[in-house]
This record gives C-alpha cells, structure tokens and sequence, in this order.
C-alpha cells in the first residue's frame, strides 16, 4: 500500500505538531485560526452533528469545493470521477440500480451519478443546509433537473424516513473520516433495514495503523479493526477495500455487506 506515509502518525500529539510546525511554517497561522474557530463553535453546538455543521456552514460560506475538501475545481472534478469510476467501472454500478448518498456534500461525485442513474434513484442525504444549497446549485448548472433527484437534510444516520430494502449501494465517501465512533455506529445499526437483497455499503475512513485520534474534532482516524469489529457487532460483513488502495487518495475504503443466512455458503 504504497500511497500512505504517515500510517502510525498520531496528528493529535504535542511532538507531531511540533515537527510539522518546523516542516510547514507557514501553516501555523491558518491552524491556530482553524483551532480558535473550532474551538468556539464547539462551546456552542451540543453535539457532534450540530458542531459539524457549523463548521460547514463556516467553510461553506467561504468556498464550497474547499469545504467538502477540493482545492480547486481540477480536484474537485477527478475526486468525483474517481469514485464514479470506481462504483461503475470497477464495481458494476448500472442503471435501474438505486443509491444513497450519505454526506452527498455540493455532489462533487453526485452529480454524475444522478446523470447516470434512472430518474429518482439518486438519493443524497447531509447534515448541512449550506452545502445542499450548494448542491443544488451545481444540479442546475449540470442541467440535471429532469433526473430530480432526492436532495435531503438530516441530522443522525437511522434512515428511518427511508423505504426498507430499497439501496443497492449506500455511498459515504469522506463522511466517516469526520465523524466520532458513535455516528459510524449509527449508521452500521441501521443500513442494514434500507439495503436490497445483494446490495452493499461503502464508506472511506482515514486509517491508522497506530493510535485511534483525532485533530479538532474535524478528522478522525481509525484502525481497520475497530471498524471491523463495529460492523461485526451489527450481524455485517467488513471487507478492506484493497482494490481501492491503488488509487491516489488518502483515505482507505470498506465495503460492509450483510452475510447471507442459511444457504450453506
Ligand atoms: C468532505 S465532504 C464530502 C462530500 C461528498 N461525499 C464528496 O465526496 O464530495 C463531507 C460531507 O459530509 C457531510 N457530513 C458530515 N457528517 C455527516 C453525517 N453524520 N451525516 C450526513 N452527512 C454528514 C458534510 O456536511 C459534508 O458535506
């Protein structure tokens, strides 16, 4: 797994911030702003959800592409390609299937799904106003409308709103690698209801081989066990999206499947 460098870094302690403040100096300033803002916004949000939202609606407001964590318009269109490919490339995603997008942020991937997909079975869900007002933004400049897509604000990962058995894949990509343990939680004790018969559910995390941690509460990083074992917990399958490795992205992929019962396999 060439493309990972720092896999036992703890980016939360004292000596990491130090030798990376000596490496990039001129990164000091824009974290300790990024520090002071997270820290206010964390006194006044109650929980997670809420603290991360405005952390959204904060990086929205300044540039949406950034804020789902684009740099440029360059980047933002190959992170979308590479995760349309890789569902439909590698992974025979086809039309007549339905997905849910969870965190489907200004739809840097989505709008090429709702483009490839039958009329209404994109489904894209995120906690933050901003951002959807953003999506729906880029929908009209795609001229997707007649796709009319489901655009949905939430705030936990139950699903409950959702039809049982309907998802051929449910998609979060950068969505758990800014979530606490108990939003992944969330999500693993409840897909299992909106998945159809064969159907799966990817989601990216920022691994770790070493420590679990965080930084600011914004990025979150797991070891491939924990989440293993978490969607064990839930009666589903884990599988470390290998194939996924290869390709230029800093995150790690798993795929959790629900086992079948009682087919002898
Ligand atoms: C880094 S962006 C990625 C957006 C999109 N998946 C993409 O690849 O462009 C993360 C998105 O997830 C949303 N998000 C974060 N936590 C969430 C949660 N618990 N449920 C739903 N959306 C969430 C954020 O509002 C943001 O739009």
């Amino acid at each position: 797994m060439p493309k990972r460098t720092s896999l036992t870094a703890d980016r939360s302690s004292l000596g990491h911030r130090v030798r990376y403040a000596i490496r990039h100096p001129e990164r000091i300033g824009p974290f300790l702003r990024r520090s002071a803002r997270d820290l206010k916004l964390r006194l006044t949000h109650r929980d997670h959800v809420a603290y991360y939202r405005a952390v959204m609606a904060s990086d929205a407001a300044r540039d949406p592409r950034k804020a789902v964590g684009s740099h440029n318009e360059k980047r933002w269109l190959a992170l979308g390609q590479m995760q349309f490919d890789y569902l439909v490339e590698e992974h025979g995603l086809k039309p007549g299937q339905r997905m849910l997008d969870i965190g489907c942020g200004n739809l840097r991937a989505g709008w090429r799904f709702i483009d490839y997909l039958d009329s209404g079975d994109y489904y894209g869900i995120d906690i933050s106003p901003d951002i959807l007002i953003s999506a729906k933004k880029v929908l009209a400049e795609r001229g997707l409308q007649d796709k009319l897509p489901h655009l949905t604000l939430t705030h936990d990962l139950t699903f409950d709103f959702l039809p049982r058995n309907h998802f051929d894949v449910v998609h979060a990509h950068s969505v758990f690698s800014h979530s606490p343990i108990e939003v992944i939680d969330e999500a693993l004790g409840h897909v299992e209801r909106i998945l159809a018969p064969g159907g799966f559910f990817d989601f990216t995390f920022d691994r770790t081989e070493g420590n679990e941690h965080h930084v600011l509460r914004e990025d979150f990083y797991y070891r491939t066990e924990t989440l293993v074992a978490l969607a064990q917990k839930h009666g589903l399958h884990a599988e470390f999206m290998e194939d996924w490795e290869e390709l230029p992205h800093g995150q790690s992929k798993m795929r959790i499947t629900v086992p079948r019962h009682g087919l002898g396999d």
